[in-house]
């Protein structure tokens, strides 16, 4: 039935995450615990930490979902979990939470890729058609994802380097700014221009991948050379003209690829989604009669447990359940 329960649990970065989610787009809870104040310190997430965390605080996390949504364990069809990609160790607190939970309670298990997740993110907001494209821009990946139909997923476009956010994290501590520095960036280049010259990497002809490297180098160079003669540069304009070279390159690629598969849904997911200038946009390209556009709210384009129930709902339908042998994996394929 479309009214199934499911418990989802995500623990593969630094957020400790459950929701109660039934049929795949009602949210009855969403429990997100940050660490970024324990991170913060470091200027990046340490992996080690994160895993502490997630242990200290599962167990809590959950009840807390269950109690938000008015349910205990009886009450649930499955239990939801994020298999990967992530940190091992962070992964593994959360997978082995969920087989407990199941195996104690009788539930089936399901295993969700973190993916999957931030795309299906956008069906607590409305159903789409296929086939369908994201773009999916976090601190660790930014893929353009082809939606064949429900729950088939095709990467057709990655980064060969840096993540979206991880630049935007790396420009942000070139120019001062706190960790995580994407919203900080993004705050500081609405007031900025962008009149300061940084490449784009185009790559080759009809590819639909990404290279963010040269850029965050290009940056942190005009950055040192205005030290070194001793002039000002205008941190506004600078990330301005950082964030206008990114916003071009997502932007048009993901509109040449709708055009390309034909594609009558497009999707921005992750948590660069958060991103103004690129909201805005995405919104710009795809104003026009052709794909609809859905850009999930805030809370769930960031790390969550709602958007893992999402996806898991999909495989619920399809009867797709692990075992009880089922690991967290670091570089699990989408
Ligand atoms: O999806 P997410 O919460 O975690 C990962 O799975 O990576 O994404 C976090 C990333 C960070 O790099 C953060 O700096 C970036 O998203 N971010 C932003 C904005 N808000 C968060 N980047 C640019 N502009 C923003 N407003
Ligand atoms: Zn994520």
């Amino acid at each position: 039935t479309d009214s199934e329960r499911l418990l989802a649990i995500e623990t593969s970065c630094d957020e400790t995450a459950a929701a109660v989610v039934q049929g795949g787009s009602n949210v009855l809870s969403n429990v997100v615990a940050s660490q970024i104040d324990s991170h913060k310190r470091f200027g990046g997430v340490v992996p080690e930490i994160a895993s502490r965390h997630h242990t200290e605080t599962i167990t809590m996390i959950m009840e807390e979902a269950l109690n938000e949504a008015g349910l205990t364990f009886s009450d649930l069809d499955g239990i939801a979990v994020t298999e990967g990609p992530g940190l091992v160790g962070a992964l593994l607190v959360g997978v082995n939470a969920a087989k407990a939970a199941a195996f104690a309670h009788g539930l089936p298990l399901l295993p969700v890729h973190h993916i999957a997740g931030h795309i299906q993110a956008a069906r607590l907001e409305r159903k789409w058609q296929y086939p369908a494209l994201a773009l999916v821009v976090s601190g660790g990946h930014t893929d353009l994802v082809l939606l064949r139909e429900e729950g088939d997923y095709e990467v057709i476009g990655r980064t060969r380097d840096d993540a979206a956010g991880e630049a935007y994290d790396k420009v942000a501590r070139t120019l001062g700014l706190p960790y995580p520095g994407g919203p900080h960036v993004d705050q500081l280049a609405s007031t900025g221009r962008a009149d300061i010259p940084l490449p784009i990497a185009w790559l080759e002809e009809g590819s639909f991948d990404f290279s963010f490297s040269g850029l965050k180098s290009a940056v942190l160079n005009t950055v040192h050379n205005a030290e070194q003669r001793g002039e000002t540069l205008s941190t506004a304009d600078v990330a301005a003209s950082f964030q206008a070279s990114v916003i071009e390159v997502l932007v048009e690629k993901t509109r040449r690829a709708a055009e390309e598969y034909e594609v009558k849904q497009v999707v921005l997911a992750g948590g660069v989604a958060a991103n103004q200038g690129l909201r805005a946009a995405m919104e710009d390209a795809f104003k026009e009669a052709g794909p609809a556009l859905t850009i999930p709210p805030f809370r769930y384009c960031t790390d969550n447990a709602a958007m893992i129930g999402a996806a898991a709902h999909i495989q619920w339908k399809k009867g797709i359940t692990a075992c009880w042998d089922l690991n967290g994996v670091p570089g699990l394929a989408l």
